[in-house]
């Protein structure tokens, strides 16, 4: 049934993006000026999990590439260090030098003299960026424009210190849920090209639309997610069964890639809530529970921006608010990748 399995990976980019017109035009704008050899403005992308936000900018930018030869890079913040970005963030830039033994200073030093042409940084998950000094380093390069990916203001602009103004006050694109016929032309696109005819039927895919929540992600997993379960069940093409199952199906393998993309500190975090079983555990006692088990243990302000994290991602929920909140994983039968080894 599937004809190019590719088509339905998380790192597949489409030809076509329906439904994101507004903001690639936003994102046009904004980085024109590096075709006059001027440096992009930088601006925000904010907008909840699986709406396009990476895939927009990376079609963006590749097509830059192509027609411009523009020079560009992303970086993910989440469990990276400020010398591990501006390693990545040199390292990808062809007139920077750099080596491993380079210490951050004199990354930051040669990013600045020797970036003379417009380079542009997406900072993907930026709500997890831990060390603040990385926007000061990259304030300091002329040519340098930040891309700034996060799931909403109030968790990105946090750790903007209030000095770096022109970031703080940058241009926001904002991302929200696609509707139904968005969805499925995505899902439509990517059957024409990625499966054989007749092994889906339009009906079915508007059901699959109808459980997606407005997230692609959801949407073009369950699709595949649905393929999977008629060919493990020996169907010859998608059954209604197959379709009602798909999204549970699809469900546990976003949570567990969701999960695998954030860092060890957020796993600690995770396996402490799961160990709380299903009665839960409060604020306090994670913070507690967490700093025993970390060899290298954050703030509180740190932990709480962990726990926050794993809600947006819906790997955890709470029931009731502020402190007194319990919080509990929502799938009791995933584990965080790290268990063994905390
Ligand atoms: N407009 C679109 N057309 C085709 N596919 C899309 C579109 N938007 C998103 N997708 C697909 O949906 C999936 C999720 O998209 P993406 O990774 O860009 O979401 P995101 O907003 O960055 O999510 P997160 O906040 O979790 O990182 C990808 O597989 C992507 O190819
Ligand atoms: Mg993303």
């Amino acid at each position: 049934m599937f004809k190019r399995r590719e088509v339905f990976t998380e790192s597949f980019l489409p030809r076509e993006l329906p439904g994101r017109t507004a903001q690639l035009d936003d994102l046009a704008r904004l980085i024109s000026p590096t075709t006059r050899g001027q440096p992009a403005r930088s601006c925000w992308q904010l907008g909840p999990s699986g709406v396009g936000k990476t895939t927009t900018a990376r079609w963006i930018l590749e097509d830059l590439r192509d027609n411009h030869a523009i020079t560009w890079t992303r970086v993910e913040c989440v469990g990276s260090t400020r010398w591990n970005l501006l390693g990545e963030i040199c390292g990808a830039h062809p007139q920077v030098p750099h080596h491993p033994g380079m210490g951050v200073a004199e990354m930051a030093q040669k990013l600045a003299a020797n970036v003379t042409r417009p380079y542009v940084v997406i900072l993907d998950e930026f709500d997890g960026l831990e060390d603040e000094e990385l926007l000061f380093d990259l304030a300091e390069a002329e040519m340098v424009s930040l891309i700034c990916i996060a799931h909403d203001e109030e968790s990105a602009l946090s750790t903007v210190p209030k000095s770096l103004e022109g970031l703080r006050g940058a241009e926001i694109i904002e991302f929200d849920g696609y509707d139904a016929d968005a969805l499925f032309e995505i899902l439509k696109a990517r059957v024409e090209i990625g499966m054989d005819s007749g092994a889906i039927s339009d009906a079915q895919l508007h059901h699959i639309v109808q459980g997606a929540g407005g997230s692609a992600r959801r949407a073009v997993q369950s699709l595949r997610s649905a393929v999977e379960l008629a060919q493990e069940r020996g169907h010859r093409k998608v059954l209604e069964e197959d379709v009602d199952d798909c999204f549970e199906h699809a469900m546990a393998r976003i949570r567990e890639q969701l999960l695998a993309s954030l860092s060890r500190e957020h796993h600690i975090v995770y396996q402490v809530i799961r160990d709380a079983g299903p009665k839960g555990v409060r604020s306090n006692a994670i913070l507690d529970r967490y700093q025993r088990r970390s060899a290298n243990p954050r703030s509180r302000q740190q932990v709480g921006n962990y726990r926050a994290k794993l809600e947006r991602y819906g790997l955890v929920e709470a029931d009731g608010n502020g402190r007194w909140a319990t919080y509990t994983v929502v799938d009791e039968a995933l584990d965080a990748p790290l268990k063994r080894t905390i």
